[in-house]
């Protein structure tokens, strides 16, 4: 098939033909729900998300409901009228018409014990059966559409593959592929004033940025944060867009605002008791039912007059998620409060505290994390800028354990690209590197017998993913011949990028090898701009070797905890302490983040993903 662009600005050709479409209720052994039984969708399409959503139930996903599937020009037009800003295309333009797109159902999901969502299953294995997820959180730029972790996209297995593997977008790869250049369209961020002057009339009132964030990012999940907008599966059936809506109730002209169950403002008001006393304070201040402010001080009379037990939560709340969740099971009361919406609502939280709170804020954040505050040290660093946003103990040289292996992985990298090697050349496992591989000493914990073989890819992905020291140094003899020499060149090449380090083996088991956080933060920065394509095997979860799978030891990237987190490298020893170099790219804005002697495990997370989260959030201001 032929695969076809479309785009903001790229409609889909007059004479393009969606056919043939089938009705998705009759696909037979049908393994998901319909929001509308009348859905349609490309048959080749169809059949592949068939066997995609088959695969992740397979995997112990259970439930999958699809929101969309093809639309007519005309359905088309009602969605965009009733769309957020920047969720939908014009009619004409839009992918949905074209048969192959689907919107696959974000909540009410349970993710697994690994804190995965069914989404992020597909998310990661749609390649494997035809789609892309069209809309990713990077791309913003290139899409013209806000991150859609929803909708998935047909193009075949063979499209689909290569562009996860380079990390396109659609694009991008037409760009690639037939020279069409990818323009960049600025999304306007529609909601950054109203979100600070909500952001600043709650922490006015209750002087607490995690229950005021928390709050906020429960009002985001219901509204968008918009106060006139009317839920959108009430439109058709009222017969009104939200203007219209407002409008008809501003100039009572529609009667029936408190009892017609509408969701309705910026809390989606649902009860008659409560939309009629919206109302009610509406008229009597002589304001637009529509009014953000009306609203904001209605809401804030109900917390204090309804809610006293969450408005007390509010007020006195040290997390994020212990002020996200009561907002959701005492306040708003929806029929779906799941551990996946309550997760939701807490990630939508996160991203408003995080572009809200001040360096004050920020600053006390990571003091509270950290437990060995004196003799920890931190670095965050813009890739893009090379701007230093905030360190602490930046320049003290330290022990680093097996960050160590990130320095190696520069200079593995440099000499296969600069040598014409491959990096899917085999590498046969010496004596030496079988005992390495088979010793508890050494971090990695695979059993390499002498005379195995397999890709340098894969030793690769083992020494930067499981930290495996067996993979590292059977790499460095493969390519090198002798560590001691290949050490040299790390410590020459350390002097060209004019750092402070000292290494004195490659894979990070002496204690004598030092460097500061700066340093990681540039050798990190120098090895994603010289060899972007080790974001590549960083970014894995886990690796597959000789039929075992080898987890990534970080926790961040393993669970999703930071979006667009791709690598880069975890070090502990009982020198180092607990040491975390990570990257994370959002918005095409890309952080790096060096922590250094944590006490805990979990300390080097918490701190950088503080760290990361604040960094992504303002990269463009000076902070
Ligand atoms: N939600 C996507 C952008 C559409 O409306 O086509
Ligand atoms: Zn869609």
């Amino acid at each position: 098939m032929n695969i076809i662009l479309v785009n903001y600005y790229t409609p889909i050709p007059e004479d393009f033909d969606p056919e043939p479409l089938i009705p998705l209720k009759d696909i037979s052994g049908r393994c998901f729900e319909l929001a509308n039984e009348s859905f349609l969708m490309n048959k080749t399409a169809a059949n592949a998300l068939v066997s995609m959503i088959k695969a992740a139930k397979q995997t112990g996903y259970e439930k999958f409901k699809i929101n969309s599937a093809y639309r007519s020009k005309d359905e088309q037009d009602r969605i965009y009228h009733a769309a957020r800003e920047g969720y939908s295309n014009k009619a004409g333009y839009s992918e949905h018409e074209t048969g192959l797109a689907v919107d696959l159902d974000y909540s009410g999901a349970v993710p697994d014990e690994t804190n995965m969502l069914p989404l992020d299953w597909i998310a990661e294995h749609c390649d494997e059966f035809g789609f892309i997820l069209r809309y990713p959180e990077d791309k913003e730029s290139y899409t013209g559409v806000r991150y859609e972790p929803w909708h998935f996209r047909y193009v075949g297995k063979r499209v689909a593959k290569y562009i996860k593997s380079h990390r396109l977008c659609l694009e991008e790869y037409f760009e690639e592929k037939y020279g069409i250049p990818a323009k960049k369209k600025k999304l306007v961020h529609f909601d950054d004033k109203r979100e600070k002057d909500i952001w600043d009339f709650f922490m006015e009132k209750l002087d607490n940025p995690y229950g005021t964030a928390g709050l906020m990012g429960n009002l985001y999940a219901e509204s968008g944060l918009q106060s006139n907008v009317l839920e959108y599966y009430y439109q058709p059936i009222l017969g009104f867009s939200s203007p219209e809506y407002t409008e008809a109730v501003d100039n009572g002209t529609y009667e029936n605002f408190a009892k017609d169950v509408a969701g309705y403002g910026l809390a989606q008001w649902t009860m008659g008791v409560r939309k009629k006393g919206l109302l009610d304070y509406a008229k009597s201040t002589g304001r637009s039912i529509g009014d953000l402010t009306m609203q904001l001080e209605y809401l804030w009379m109900e917390l204090n007059n309804d809610y006293p037990k969450v408005l007390e939560i509010l007020k006195t709340a040290t997390d994020l998620r212990s002020a996200s969740d009561p907002v959701l099971t005492e306040f708003e009361r929806p029929l779906d409060s799941s551990e996946a919406t309550k997760r939701k609502r807490v990630e939508f939280g996160k991203l408003i505290y995080f572009k809200q709170i001040d360096k004050e804020q920020f600053i006390n954040d990571l003091n509270t994390l950290s437990l060995w505050r004196e003799d920890i040290s931190f670095l965050l660093m813009d890739h893009d800028t090379g701007n230093i946003l905030y360190e602490r103990n930046a320049d003290k040289p330290r022990s680093i354990g097996s960050i160590t292996k990130m320095m190696t992985a520069y200079v593995l990298m440099k000499y296969i690209f600069s040598n014409n090697k491959h990096l899917k050349e085999s590498v046969t496992i010496d004596e030496e590197t079988a005992l390495i591989s088979g010793s508890p000493q050494y971090s990695g914990g695979e059993y390499m017998k002498k005379g195995d073989s397999c890709p340098a890819e894969v030793l690769l992905s083992l020494s930067l993913v499981s930290s495996s020291c067996a993979a590292t140094v059977a790499l460095v003899k493969h390519f090198f011949k002798s560590q001691e020499s290949f050490v040299e060149i790390m410590n020459e090449e350390a002097k060209n990028m004019n750092l402070t380090c000292d290494f004195k083996d490659v894979i990070g088991i002496n204690p004598g090898t030092s460097a500061s956080a700066r340093d990681l933060a540039i050798i990190c920065s120098n090895i994603i701009r010289d060899y972007p394509q080790i974001l590549y095997y960083t970014s894995m979860k886990q690796v597959s070797f000789q039929g075992r799978d080898y987890q990534n030891t970080s926790a961040l990237l393993r669970n999703n905890t930071v979006k667009g987190l791709d690598g880069f490298k975890t070090g502990t020893t009982p020198l180092a302490g607990n040491c975390y170099v990570s990257t994370a790219k959002r918005k095409n804005h890309r952080m790096i983040s060096v922590v250094l002697n944590a006490q805990e495990s979990d300390e080097r997370y918490n701190e950088t993903e503080c760290l990361l989260e604040y960094g992504l959030a303002r990269s463009d201001e000076e902070i």
